[in-house]
């Protein structure tokens, strides 16, 4: 079943019911100032970090997972409504939302009332406007009354939803003509405020939450707005909102279109105060003056679409396969741009007060959104490199606004730095900058210590060489990729964090999907010395490839597929020796990506195993069988009920490992098969079963063992976007960025016809044709550039050249 449909023309999805199964939301904001806009118009906003300088309230764990938002009430006579359905949910005669690359709109018909909303928020000034258009679409006059509606958060979201003691007596606001602005904190430590504003003269505010629900009200029975009249209160510490009230009075047909904008201000520490105790607002009225007509606001707006549409427009295809082109143009893309703006902190199911930015995270969504803003990728290395440790360890995560290392969780997940090494590569890969690797970069940001990027990555690859087990395969520390696989924790207790407790190292459990890594990253890492002319390294670095190779073909293989690990008895986890948990996907995944097993065939072998015990209608499951107790020696991983998350989950982050895995051993068909089964697009027809938005990603889908298979969770902020969108546009359409330039090298389901793409590519444009006349799924036959025929897949790399025309012949 559907909720709506793709609209590709406009890059939108249109959803045609408020009642979708699960809040379906989008994000406004490109740089610091964001918003999360549901379907239902819920939602919150914050500059910068959602848990420290948060805007609006969101209510956590409320009876709905959507309780507040931006909202607009209208009265029409009796008829109370809002043109998104929540919070007061009356039924509308029609109700539409689009979701829009940056923007969302709405319209909601009540009575002959047409109520139009479009929000977003413009490039380069932190604030989200509104434009709301109400129409008269009934044969006689009416009088109505619009409000709106924001709730305060009093900055710090997690403080603020359980210190009251304090926090009910420091709201504090100010109300001049149309504007409100909240100054909560602002006396004391603070340099900053929001406003609230409209662009015309209003009829009342109210800014005290108690005074605009009334008594026992909540949000969906304001009594106020019952009422028809806001009462012009200034809250007093308790609950500071901010609502206006609008007067209309509406012939028939006629229509009034208003401007609201919610924003952000930060005065400089000697400019805070315009008198004592009165805020300086010459910086908010600067910033609500740009927007004060539907022409400012139609202009801004303007400007963001042909912003997106320069950054989507860089990698481009057209093939005969509209979920491919609808995924790969538009949604999978602008997901990798919500993963690198957002990381893991603010969805619907990142609550915005947890975690910070991971650092194996961040390195992995910068192969997703690289070739759209190198520039920030380039500064993203730098201050993800910047927290790593002198020995190569890395802090787990790092705050946004300090860019300092996490030292609640600390380090000691052995996969992180192994990670720095793929984001770098895949960055100097796109844009051939390899001034990057001799950037002097600091440890643990202490710049008296700092070294080339270079080192880093000698320091990051060293790590790994250094801490070795009793197989000679890398420790595993706390946890690798799979954070719940803590074969050093040993927790008994709850309420100890797995991530946390335990030692953060053990001298036995190993990781073979760190082997794995090792041997695919360290041939990256090797390429790069070569580059940079130091061969000694390079010679270095593949020696110690070829030893990690020879322990995975040693201990590693299980005799059908790659074991899991070593735990810290030494005893094999993930392999037949099991009785839970025997076959695990991720070193299926990356052993055959780094290589191993492509030519003796247990690549092919352990990607059959996959195949035959860990495929699903949905998506193939992260292991099998599902551990049905706790496992003190395993870890979280066997905390989970079977089918849910990393016990036995779908987790969609590695089925792209899988499909890439496939394009190694040049199966199309199967790689598109796995590629199709999590991919949005494709599965938008049981929505009401896989319930997340049609659009992007979810982190997990349940697992064949779960009550729900098949019901996705945590969508939007996964590393799925990322590697789904390397998968399919460096694998399966096979445009892949080397050192030397781009190469073509496809590898399609037998019948997926010829196609078209344009990449930009360090600024210049290839016009790429693929044929496929012999249907094959793997193997280009002949490669012209700009009409000569060059040998083999990689087009050499010309600067001089503006764009580029090339046409591939599959064999
Ligand atoms: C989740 C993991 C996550 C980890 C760290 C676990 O509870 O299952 O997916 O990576 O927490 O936040
Ligand atoms: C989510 C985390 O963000 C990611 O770092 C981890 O690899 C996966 N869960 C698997 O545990």
């Amino acid at each position: 079943m559907k909720f709506g449909h793709f609209d590709d023309q406009n890059k939108e999805y249109v959803i045609t019911t408020p009642k979708t199964p699960l809040p379906w939301i989008n994000y406004l904001g490109c740089t610091d100032f964001f918003s999360l806009m549901s379907n239902t118009c819920g939602g919150y906003t914050f500059y910068k970090d959602a848990k420290l300088l948060r805007m609006t309230r969101y209510r956590y764990n409320d009876t709905t997972p959507d309780t507040n938002g931006k909202y607009f009430y209208i009265k029409d006579g009796d008829t109370i409504w809002n043109p998104g359905w929540q919070p007061t949910k009356t039924e509308l005669d029609s109700y539409e939302c689009r979701h829009g690359i940056g923007y969302s709109k709405f319209t909601g018909v009540k009575n002959d009332v047409k109520a139009e909303l479009i929000t977003f928020v413009p490039i380069g000034d932190p604030v989200e406007l509104t434009k709301v258009t109400i129409t008269n679409n009934s044969s006689a006059h009416k009088d109505i009354q619009l409000f709106s509606y924001v709730e305060w958060c009093l900055w710090n979201a997690d403080d603020d939803m359980k210190n009251y003691q304090r926090n009910l007596s420091i709201g504090e606001v100010e109300v001049i003509d149309s504007t409100i602005y909240h100054k909560t904190e602002y006396r004391e430590r603070r340099n900053h405020y929001a406003v609230y504003s409209v662009n015309t003269k209003i009829d009342g505010f109210e800014t005290s939450r108690d005074e605009f629900r009334g008594a026992y009200n909540g949000p969906d029975r304001p009594a106020a707005v019952i009422e028809g009249k806001l009462h012009n209160t200034i809250a007093s510490g308790w609950y500071p909102i901010a609502s206006h009230q609008i007067n209309l009075s509406l012939d028939a047909g006629e229509c009034k279109t208003f401007v609201f904008a919610l924003g952000y201000v930060e005065n400089p520490e000697d400019e805070k105060w315009e008198k004592p105790g009165i805020i300086n607002k010459k910086r908010a009225n600067a910033l609500l003056a740009k927007y004060q007509t539907t022409e400012d606001f139609d202009n801004a707006l303007a400007k963001l679409n042909t912003y997106w549409d320069g950054l989507l427009s860089k990698f481009h295809v057209e093939s005969n396969d509209e979920h491919v082109n609808r995924m790969v143009n538009i949604w999978n893309q602008y997901q990798c741009m919500v993963t690198f703006n957002m990381s893991r902190s603010a969805s619907y199911y990142e609550t915005g007060i947890g975690r910070g930015m991971g650092f194996r995270d961040s390195c992995q969504d910068l192969l997703g959104f690289v070739h759209l803003i190198p520039d920030r990728a380039r500064e993203r290395i730098i201050d993800i490199a910047s927290t790593q440790f002198q020995d190569g360890s890395a802090y787990h995560q790092y705050q946004p606004l300090t860019k300092k290392g996490n030292s609640d969780i600390g380090s000691g997940f052995n996969d992180d730095p192994l990670w720095l090494i793929a984001g770098t590569s895949a960055y100097i890969r796109e844009t051939g900058d390899t001034s990057i690797l001799k950037e002097m970069v600091p440890y643990d940001n202490d710049m008296s210590v700092a070294t080339t990027l270079m080192e880093h990555l000698k320091r990051s690859f060293d790590y790994i060489v250094n801490h070795k087990g009793p197989h000679d395969l890398p420790l595993i520390g706390r946890a690798d990729w799979n954070d719940c696989l803590n074969l050093n924790c040993f927790s008994e207790h709850p309420g100890e964090s797995f991530q946390c407790f335990g030692p953060s190292e053990g001298p036995v459990a190993e990781s073979v999907f760190i082997a794995g890594m090792f041997v695919k990253y360290g041939r990256e890492y090797a390429a790069l010395a070569k580059l940079m002319g130091d061969t000694a390294e390079e010679a270095r670095v593949l020696a110690e490839v070829d030893k990690m190779t020879a322990a995975i073909e040693k201990d590693g293989w299980d005799g059908d597929w790659f074991v899991r690990a070593y735990d810290a008895y030494s005893h094999k986890v993930g392999s037949k020796e099991c009785d839970e948990g025997q076959i695990y996907i991720e070193p299926q995944g990356m052993c055959v990506m780094a290589g191993v097993g492509v030519d003796d065939g247990n690549a092919k072998k352990a990607l059959d195993s996959v195949k035959e015990k860990l495929d699903t209608k949905y998506g193939v499951m992260i292991l099998q069988p599902a551990y049905t107790r706790y496992h003190l020696e395993l870890g979280e991983i066997t905390s989970y009920p079977p089918g849910y998350k990393e016990n036995a989950g779908i987790f969609c982050h590695n089925n792209p490992w899988i499909s890439i895995a496939e394009t190694c051993i040049g199966r199309g068909d199967r790689a598109f098969e796995v590629y199709k089964k999590t991919c949005p697009s494709y599965i938008e027809d049981i929505s009401e079963i896989h319930r997340t938005e049609p659009y992007v990603y979810s982190q997990m889908v349940a697992g064949a063992d779960a009550r729900f298979h098949g019901e996705a969770k945590n969508s939007w902020l996964t590393g799925t976007a990322a590697w789904t969108f390397t998968n399919i546009s460096q694998y399966i359409l096979g445009i892949y960025p080397t050192l030397e330039g781009l190469s073509v090298n496809p590898c399609t389901p037998a019948a997926f016809g010829d196609f078209n793409i344009t990449r930009e590519y360090r600024g210049v444009i290839y016009n790429i044709e693929i044929k496929n006349p012999n249907k094959v799924q793997k193997g280009v036959a002949s490669l012209t550039v700009d009409g000569n025929e060059i040998e083999g897949n990689v087009i050499p790399f010309d600067s001089s050249k503006k764009t580029v025309n090339v046409v591939a012949t599959m064999k």
